[in-house]
């Protein structure tokens, strides 16, 4: 696929900026009206800190997630911006995951076989993909039966809200700045319909602007 000079310059810029994000200790990010976690660390340590056997990340970015895995699971990861790769490596090494198996493709085209993995994993991933539908396919696809998908994602705020007003007027500049990334999507209605045999997951707000609104849990194939 052919890549523009300019869109090549802004995945390079994003891959940076991700780098800067990912400096900022997810201690400190806040759950806000949320029952059972207090910040986005303890989250994601919850729903990522059991996995077993082979684990699919998909968008890892630059590795934001591997403080939170077992040492022992089998890591695959598919992420299309090759600008995160080396920074993606240089994590997984510095917390002891040698072995990983990294891949440059989009979630819509998962260069893996049909039931093949134990568990896939969603972090500020499904707001950036063009379109949801090819990539829940490709996930229910390459679980097991019995697999599990574990999402940790902004969404839209409620219709009829002041933040989903703002989030649908920002949508075209915001896409622009953040890589292709929808503020505004309901990704977890979208979800119930994707194919799995059960969808559970907590709606609450992080402590940030615009993208507060958040979705996290658990859909099985
Ligand atoms: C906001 S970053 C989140 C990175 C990481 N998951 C985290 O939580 O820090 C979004 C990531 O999704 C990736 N992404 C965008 N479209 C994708 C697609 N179609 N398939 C897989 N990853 C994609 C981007 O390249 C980027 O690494």
């Amino acid at each position: 696929m052919h890549v523009s000079p300019l869109s090549q310059l802004q995945r390079r810029l994003f891959a940076w900026c991700m780098v800067g994000v990912s400096r900022v200790d997810p201690q400190q990010i806040q759950c806000a009206n949320c029952a059972t976690h207090d910040t986005m660390a303890a989250f994601k340590k919850a729903l990522l800190g059991q996995l077993q056997g082979r684990v699919l990340e998909i968008g890892p970015g630059t590795g934001a997630n591997f403080i939170y895995y077992p040492a022992d699971i089998q890591w695959i990861g598919v992420e299309p911006n090759p600008f995160m790769h080396s920074y993606l490596q240089d994590e997984a090494a510095a917390r002891g995951f040698c072995g990983i198996q990294l891949y440059g493709d989009s979630a819509a085209h998962l260069p893996l076989e049909n039931e093949s993995i134990d568990a896939v994993i969603s972090t500020h991933v499904l707001c950036s993909v063009t379109q949801l539908d090819p990539v829940f396919k490709e996930i229910v696809r390459v679980l097991k039966p019995g697999g599990r998908f574990i999402f940790f994602e902004h969404v839209g705020a409620p219709e009829d809200t002041w933040t989903r007003t703002l989030q649908n007027g920002i949508t075209p500049v915001w896409k622009v700045l953040f890589d292709g990334c929808y503020p505004n999507r309901d990704t977890g209605k979208a979800l119930v319909t994707a194919g799995f045999t059960s969808v559970d997951y907590d709606q609450f707000q992080l402590k940030l602007p615009v993208v507060g609104p958040h979705i996290a849990g658990v859909a099985v194939k």
